[in-house]
């Protein structure tokens, strides 16, 4: 145990290879997912990346920064899918190890500010533990195990193997051993400084010879090969990368159901929000545990158009489907469910912890993918926290013509 204890002390490489295992498969996961998901990109989508970003952008200390990235919120996507790729990869392999891990400390950094800043406690929010975690592969790096870089570097001679000689100069060694004095060695009475003698070669006298009478020590120049290893390693990497986001996409796009958006079917539709039909008024309803009250309504054959705004065809969501939708009023994404013939209900897609953008979970429930409160889907009411308030209703209504009509 001790012999154990000692060899992890010398090598911290060997007691960090935990940690990179996990910090390298999570950023890897984390970028073939949303690769992998062509709602991260579809804009009509909740839980797109243009949704999340005009979602943080109410809250965050870096809105400035975040209202940028709402200009080309796919270009931005992409470059956190595979920036996250890029560092998982690395890290996996053990190639750049600690750039990777300055990368993962940026990310999970403009993560915190984004996502997670208004996490209550703080410690709820993972990105802030994220940073800190990638901190010891900063510092030390890969430490030379299972890493990629290191095996072809010694492969090509640029580090030695373990119980390789490497040849020191003799002028190296007086300079260093802390006896040599004017050119005596006190440790050895004062006599004349020689190899032959030295009690800190201990026998290697083959050292201080000149180099061309050595026998075959192998002779390393870090910078002989730098160039090669590092286009090999990288090419490897970054080949590794590529064809497992490629695989990511090509299966998500075959695999992946988008969830229906309201926005996709009012684009097709042929009625107007600035020429509703008249309609009677909606019917409203109180939404238990929400706070405030959402509303219900009939189909309607007469009367004052309904207030508000179209955001799509009712027969877009089918009895007992959800679709997604932007509120107009917000501009946050948000959710209208039709959980019985004529009653419709709509939510903010906002979680109140800390703006999450939650999901549709199946069996009347909300979800969010951050801290994991759950929201009853058909009153917005918290089913479990830390979410300590309700989603945020939207009042809405369908009118005479078939359309949704949200107040705002
Ligand atoms: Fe924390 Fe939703 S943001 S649970």
């Amino acid at each position: 145990m001790a012999r154990i204890t000692e060899s992890l002390r010398k090598s911290p490489g060997w007691m960090l290879l935990p940690l990179r295992l996990f910090l390298g498969f999570t950023f890897t996961f984390a970028g073939l997912q949303k690769l992998a998901n062509p709602g991260f990109f579809n804009a009509s989508n909740p839980a797109s990346i243009e949704a999340q970003i005009r979602a943080y952008q109410l809250r965050s200390p870096i809105h400035l920064l975040l209202g940028i990235a709402s200009h080309a919120p796919v270009v931005f996507g992409l470059i956190i899918a595979l920036g996250e790729l890029a560092v998982g990869v690395g890290v996996l392999l053990g190639v750049f190890t600690r750039l990777a891990a300055l990368g993962g400390i940026m990310i999970s950094f403009m993560l915190f500010l984004a996502v997670s800043f208004h996490s209550h406690p703080y410690y709820i929010g993972s990105d802030i533990v994220f940073v800190f975690a990638w901190t010891p592969l900063l510092i030390f790096g890969d430490g030379q195990v299972a890493s990629l870089e290191a095996n072809v570097k010694r492969k090509l001679g640029i580090i030695a193997p373990l119980g390789t000689t490497v040849g020191i100069d003799f002028g190296t060694i007086t300079r260093v051993c802390g006896h040599h004095e004017a050119g005596r060695c006190r440790a050895n009475g004062r006599a004349i400084c020689q190899v032959a003698s030295c009690p800190v070669l201990n026998g290697f006298i083959e050292l201080g010879q000149p180099r061309s009478q050595r026998a075959a020590t192998p002779v390393y120049d870090p910078e002989r090969r730098r160039f090669l290893v590092r286009a090999g390693t990288v090419g490897v990497a970054g080949g590794t990368a590529v064809v497992l986001g490629t695989l990511s996409a090509g299966i998500g796009r075959i695999l992946y159901q988008a969830p229906k958006a309201l926005s996709d079917s009012l684009a097709s539709s042929t009625s107007s929000t600035q020429d509703p039909p008249p309609t009677t008024s909606p019917a409203t309803t109180a939404a238990p545990g929400a706070s405030a009250p959402a509303t219900t309504s009939a189909p309607t054959t007469g009367g004052p158009p309904p207030k508000g705004t179209a955001v799509g065809p009712a027969t877009a969501v089918p009895v007992g489907q959800v679709a997604s939708f932007t509120d107009p009023a917000s501009g946050e994404p948000a959710y209208v469910l039709h959980p019985s013939t004529a009653k419709f209900v709509a939510f903010s897609a906002i979680c109140p912890h800390a703006g999450c953008t939650v999901q549709y979970a199946g069996s009347d429930r909300f979800v969010c993918p951050c801290h994991g409160s759950a929201f009853n889907a058909l009153t917005g009411a918290v089913l479990n926290g830390p979410a300590a308030t309700g989603l945020t209703p939207i009042p809405i209504a369908e009118g005479s013509n078939g359309q949704l009509y949200v107040d705002g």
